[in-house]
């Protein structure tokens, strides 16, 4: 859960700030230099020569990535010191501070500090309140658990861990102070996505996801309106009504809406999310090693729904939907069959070849209803094929389009914003794979070339609005802690959405 944090702004020097655990952040070779950077003369002359002489034999020369942890012994009003190497003072240097303030923050958190403090120092060609947002932004993130079914939990309850966060900080003026505010909205999206996702499918139906949209719109002054089977049928989504025949549960189309305060003509845009909140695979069913991982499936829808939470405190000034399509792939005898054919909202029919290929048909009936709707842009974000965690790897998320300049954005964006993401091309002549013999298309083509095939069969369905899809099936959940990102759900996109709504905004 996230927890929450109060973040502080504070120009005190950094030895007369009253913290658990500091962290103090050093480009390479700053050690060993006889005259350290002003702001960070006064913690070395506290600590006196014994953290050089630590740092040596650790091995430690504030190169990217490496970290040092030392015990003040009262020399400073701070009980832990991290130092976090930078790296040379290039543009890489910002992503190791990121990740170093993040690992220091969940140091912090396991240790059950309740405080941390950060010295904000800006590499080269970055401003002090930018350097600032992203410390904020990673100590919050950093600070993320997902322990609401644990027990016993290690923690004191009348002392909560990381209560406040201090930024270290000369010069802040309201506009950066607005920068850190948005960052901090960013951070907390990410852990409400994460969360969503970390919940058991028992517990995170369509119907509970919606309840969550719903009381998100309600706190953040957001339109929601969410449509049932029978809508859905009047809608004549028959690709979504297919995917969700097997389940008891009801498929819920989920529509959150902000608007900007100025009234506008403008469309702006949307962010289309797959949310199958448990895909077993139906009857081409998966196998039972890792289906529990499935729970993630609905991953996109999360990501999109949070990603509302930072766009009420950007406050852009056009209009942002989010647009979700949720239900769950199960087996039943009422449930979809391999040989079926379905008829999409379009018109267009299709061949079911497998239905463990269901966020594709879900996502259809979706995105023609975003398209019907004539948003500026639609960038839609789904846990959608196995294929492209093999192209791409468990880090990095797929961006697949046919608009060079919106994909440029959206990449920007994930770069400034610190997440992973890599273009793939939508190769047509790999269409050729989802002809049918009966039925106008069919779900799925060859094993090879499936994360291109998937994004394919998406293209037809979204006419001439400029769109992006993105696979995060390999990143959504992380195998392993990752900089500001614990084991876990990861929240992935909800950072690089946010941005990339933040620089349209600008
Ligand atoms: N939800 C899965 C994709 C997935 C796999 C997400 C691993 C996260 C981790 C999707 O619905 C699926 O089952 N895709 C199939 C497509 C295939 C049948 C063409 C896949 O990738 O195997
Ligand atoms: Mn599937
Ligand atoms: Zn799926």
């Amino acid at each position: 859960m996230a927890i929450p944090t109060k973040l502080k702004l504070t120009s005190d020097a950094a030895v007369d700030v009253a913290t658990d655990t500091l962290v103090v952040p050093l480009f390479e070779g700053e050690l060993r230099k006889r005259k350290a950077p002003s702001k960070l003369g006064p913690i070395l002359e506290a600590l006196g020569t014994s953290v050089i002489q630590t740092a040596r034999k650790e091995g430690f020369d504030g190169r990217a990535g490496q970290k040092l942890v030392t015990c003040s012994r009262d020399k400073l009003r701070a009980e832990r010191i991290v130092f976090v190497g930078l790296g040379e003072n290039r543009d890489k240097a910002l992503p190791a501070f990121q990740d170093g303030v993040g690992e220091a923050s969940r140091l912090a958190r396991s240790s059950g500090d309740s405080t941390l403090a950060v010295v904000i120092r800006s590499p080269k060609g970055v401003d002090a309140p930018r350097t600032a947002a992203l410390a904020a932004e990673a100590a919050l993130l950093g600070s993320y658990r997902f322990d609401r079914y644990v027990s016993d939990k290690p923690e004191d309850p009348k002392r909560p861990p990381l209560k406040t966060v201090k930024l270290i900080v000369e010069g802040i003026d309201s506009a950066s102070r607005r920068e850190i505010r948005v960052a901090a909205a960013v951070a907390e999206a990410t852990s409400m996505a994460r969360d969503l996702v970390n919940e058991p499918p028992g517990s995170m139906t369509p119907e509970d996801l919606a309840r969550f949209a719903r009381t998100l719109a309600k706190s953040h002054g957001l339109k929601c309106t969410i449509k049932g089977r029978s809508e859905i049928e009047r809608l004549r989504m028959g690709l979504f009504l297919g995917v969700s025949l097997g389940a008891d549960t009801e498929p819920k189309l989920i529509k959150l809406e902000y608007q900007p305060r100025a009234k506008t003509n403008r469309k702006g845009i949307a962010l289309v999310g797959k949310g199958i909140t448990f895909d077993s695979g139906g009857y081409d069913l998966k196998p039972p090693p890792g289906m529990d991982a499935m729970k993630m499936d609905m991953a996109g829808a999360a990501t999109a729904i949070a990603t509302m939470r930072a766009v009420a405190e950007i406050k852009p000034p056009f209009p942002v939907t989010c647009l979700v399509g949720a239900c769950e792939n199960l087996v039943s005898g009422r449930a979809y069959k391999p040989g079926d054919v379905l008829k999409s909202r379009k018109g267009t029919t299709v061949e079911i070849n497998n239905t463990d290929a269901e966020g594709r048909l879900v996502l259809a009936d979706v995105l023609t209803y975003a398209a019907e709707q004539g948003f500026e842009a639609i960038i839609d974000i789904a846990t959608l094929t196995g294929a492209c965690m093999i192209a791409l790897g468990p880090l990095t998320f797929g961006a697949f389009s046919k608009d060079d300049d919106l994909v440029s954005a959206v990449l920007r964006a994930a770069n400034e914003a610190g997440e992973d993401a890599w273009r793939l091309p939508i190769n047509p002549a790999l269409s050729e794979q989802l002809k049918s013999d009966i039925a106008d298309i069919k779900n799925t083509g060859e094993r090879m070339g499936g994360a291109i095939t998937a994004a394919l069969f998406l293209s037809g369905f979204v006419e001439d609005i400029p769109w992006v899809h993105l696979d995060i099936a390999g990143p959504a959940m992380y195998a392993r802690d990752k900089g500001p990102i614990g084991k876990g759900a990861s929240g992935v996109g909800v950072r690089t959405l946010a941005r990339f709504i933040r620089q349209k905004a600008k």
